[in-house]
């Protein structure tokens, strides 16, 4: 097929590139590198033997759509851009309510005059807020969003379910991912937080090289194993060849389909930071600070949805993600800059 992929310099974005070609598919990317880099997808050229091609284009810019997207005939759409910081969305709640809901707006109206109707969406598991069952199934109804970033992926959700329900050409998989750590195994591409990284895996890496004193660790009273935070920690790799698997279900008109993406594993913070330490035999130092506003004391999910429709499950272990981090990490001390 051929994919349109919006935000795929990102993080996520760049590692489903390589997946979508080496399994057989074609790709282009529309991005306006405001959280990524062009060099990201210079190296996906390098990896997948061919050279990608980018549009530094906004999705919320409808001629620079327009234009995309009369040169090409999509099958499908993998739409990643969007703004994603939790934390700089409570402090700046409408630039992420014009981004990501009006970025989506302009980029369905555009699909549909163009006669592209499928469409993958980079959902969270954010969306099932304080989750009311331990593992989520997507049975679980939707939570509470504690923050604008959140919301605009539950919004999303439910606009791409309303376009559907409207017009039954459209198909829509609605993918919520869990928490995708890691790195391509050549370690030349990863994730490339801008300033101070918000996410775990980022910030140990960063102790690691030196470039930090110390990890903080948010809170170790929660009701967990050892009181800090559980996860479902999902390698990037695995989460690119979900979105291949997700394909399947676009070719067979599935209409709406809704999975979680993640391994069905739980690791607390202190189980991520041992298994670092133990695989790359570096030091992470840490202490505990108070628990992080919004955050929830566990998220993992049942996975078996995707497993039984998409022929998906998550082939890595945290070993693999605490490794391919940390390759990644040393390799690009400072990310994809000289
Ligand atoms: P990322 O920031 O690395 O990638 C997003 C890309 O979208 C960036 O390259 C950015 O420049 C681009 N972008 C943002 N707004 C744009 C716009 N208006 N027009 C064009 N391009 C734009 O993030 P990622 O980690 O690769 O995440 C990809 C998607 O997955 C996002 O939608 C994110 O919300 C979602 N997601 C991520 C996580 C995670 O933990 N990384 C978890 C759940 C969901
Ligand atoms: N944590 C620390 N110290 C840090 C960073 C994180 O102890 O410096 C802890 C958190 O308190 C939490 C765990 O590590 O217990 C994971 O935190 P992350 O920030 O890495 O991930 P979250 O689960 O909070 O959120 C992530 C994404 C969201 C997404 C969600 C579910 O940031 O966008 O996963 O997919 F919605």
């Amino acid at each position: 097929m051929k994919i349109l992929v919006t935000g795929g310099a990102g993080f996520i974005g760049s590692h489903t590139l390589i997946e979508l070609y080496a399994a057989g598919h074609t790709a282009v990317v529309v991005d306006n590198l405001y959280n990524s880099s062009k060099e990201a997808l210079n190296r996906v050229g390098k990896i997948v033997g061919e050279e990608i091609p980018f549009y530094q284009t906004d999705i919320r810019d409808r001629e620079g759509l327009e234009k995309v997207l009369s040169r090409y005939q999509f099958d499908c759409c993998i739409h990643f851009a969007g703004l994603k910081a939790v934390g700089e969305s409570v402090a700046k709640p409408l630039e992420y309510y014009e981004n990501n809901m009006n970025g989506t707006f302009v980029l369905l109206d555009v699909m549909r005059k163009h006669g592209c109707k499928n469409i993958i969406f980079s959902s969270s598991a954010t969306v099932y807020g304080d989750p009311a069952v331990i593992p989520i199934t997507e049975q679980c109804p939707k939570g509470h969003c504690t923050n604008p970033y959140g919301q605009t992926k539950s919004m999303l959700e439910e606009v791409l379910m309303d376009v559907q329900k409207a017009d039954q050409e459209w198909n829509v998989v609605l993918l919520r991912y869990f928490n995708p750590i890691g790195a391509y195994k050549t370690g030349t591409i990863g994730e490339n937080p801008n300033g101070i990284p918000n996410n775990l895996m980022p910030y140990i890496t960063q102790v690691a090289i030196g470039k930090r004193k110390e990890l903080g660790v948010f809170g170790n009273d929660y009701d967990t194993h050892d009181g800090t935070g559980v996860r479902d920690y999902i390698h990037v790799v695995d989460l690119a060849k979900a979105h291949v698997c997700a394909l399947s279900a676009i070719a067979r008109q599935c209409g709406v389909g809704i999975y979680n993406i993640g391994t069905g594993h739980g690791y607390s913070v202190l189980d991520v930071v041992n298994a670092f330490v133990k695989v790359n035999g570096v030091d992470v130092p840490y202490s505990i600070k108070p628990r992080r506003p919004g955050d929830i004391a566990t998220c993992y999910c049942d996975p078996a949805k995707a497993k039984a429709e998409l022929g998906w499950e998550a082939q890595y272990g945290i070993e693999e993600m605490c490794r391919d981090s940390w390759n990644w990490q040393k390799n690009n001390p400072n990310g994809y800059a000289e």
